[in-house]
């Protein structure tokens, strides 16, 4: 006996202890240094078998060979079993609970006045009317006074208006300034509408917004009659509501048109019956229009015994509501989503 058995046996006894207590894959490196590796406690005795007897180095070197191999395969074991349950940990924390419910995802849609919008813009763009738009903020000469509505006229009374830059400057009240812009920029023959936003100084209720929308018509040639214009109107409210729906004209007042006229329709909820929409009338007013009054012509520099035209002014809120039964306007602009996804 060497006293390198006895020695072997310690250490391959101590070196399974130690390895049994490493919990991660540092400490079992450590060990690993410790027992194993070329400054470690098995390299350690090998190079002491040197100084052995020369008969016992054969039996020492084999039993230290085996030693080794014992340590080198626990160690294998050991590893194996950390990454094994380092796997299986991280496996855990990444772990996805595909039978839980998604995040719903909100469909986005149309308001309801665009869509009326687009509508109207359709049906008009089909008779051969072009879209054209213009300034929110006016200029008190379009507004008015290009529209035969002079300052001081009793006829301003019809239009609240929010001033920008008092007197000259204001958001305007309806679209109609934009016949006066169309016609300066451009010559006979005109066909155009006009869709956008519209402003007035007004208390709110069930029918009155201080915003709104509005679509202008105007169309200026030689010789247009007032048979155009009905004829233009029908056409729409026919497509817009349905194709038997009877309109009805009756003269009104717009300083800008002479002879004015307003065009209602049979109420689309009851069909002419009479309901609480139309006020048991059978008739809604859907819009103002009339021929061009040649003061306007005049004021643009069109002589108006050369050519003349008609106008039309809708407001695209009324429009909805009657068609939609909805009796408030305010709901409109109020963004309660269960009100604007009822249209989509
Ligand atoms: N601009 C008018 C309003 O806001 C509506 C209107 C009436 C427009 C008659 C027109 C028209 O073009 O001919 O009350």
């Amino acid at each position: 006996m060497t006293g390198i058995d006895s020695k072997l046996k310690v250490l391959v006894d101590n070196g399974l202890k130690d390895l049994n207590h490493c919990s991660d894959e540092q400490a079992a490196e450590t060990w690993h240094a410790k027992y194993l590796g070329r400054s470690g406690a098995i390299a350690d005795l090998m190079r002491s078998i040197g100084q052995l007897d020369r008969e016992d180095r054969p039996s020492a070197g084999q039993a230290a060979n085996e030693a080794k191999a014992t340590l080198e395969a626990a160690y294998l074991d050991r590893r194996g079993r950390l990454d094994e349950s380092s796997l299986a940990r991280r496996i855990e924390a990444d772990r996805v609970d595909v039978t839980m419910p998604g995040r719903r995802l909100h469909d986005g849609g149309l308001h309801p006045i665009t869509l009326t919008l687009r509508r109207i813009l359709e049906i008009f763009r089909d008779m051969g009317f072009q879209v054209t738009e213009g300034p929110e903020v006016e200029l008190d000469w379009y507004n008015f006074e290009a529209l035969n509505i002079p300052a001081e006229h009793p006829a301003r009374d019809m239009w609240d208006t929010f001033y920008v830059q008092p007197p000259s400057v204001l958001l305007r009240t309806h679209t109609s300034p934009n016949q006066a812009r169309v016609m300066q920029r451009s010559k006979p023959p005109i066909r155009i509408v006009v869709p956008g936003r519209c402003y007035r100084y007004e208390a709110q209720d069930a029918s009155h917004e201080w915003m709104f929308y509005q679509v202008e018509g105007l169309a200026v040639d030689a010789g247009l009659t007032m048979a155009d214009l009905k004829g233009v109107l029908v056409a729409f409210a026919q497509r817009m509501f349905w194709p038997e729906v009877q309109c009805r004209f009756r003269c009104d007042y717009f300083p800008f048109v002479e002879p004015g006229m307003e065009m209602s329709v049979q109420c689309p909820i009851c069909r002419g019956s009479g309901c609480r929409v139309c006020k048991m009338s059978g008739w809604i007013e859907l819009l103002g229009a009339g021929m061009v009054h040649p003061q306007v012509l005049r004021n643009v520099g069109y002589d108006p015994d050369a050519v003349n035209g008609f106008a039309f002014g809708m407001g695209p809120e009324r429009i909805t509501m009657v068609k939609h039964a909805i009796d408030d306007i305010r709901l409109f602009y109020g963004n309660d989503l269960r009100f604007l996804k009822q249209f989509n």
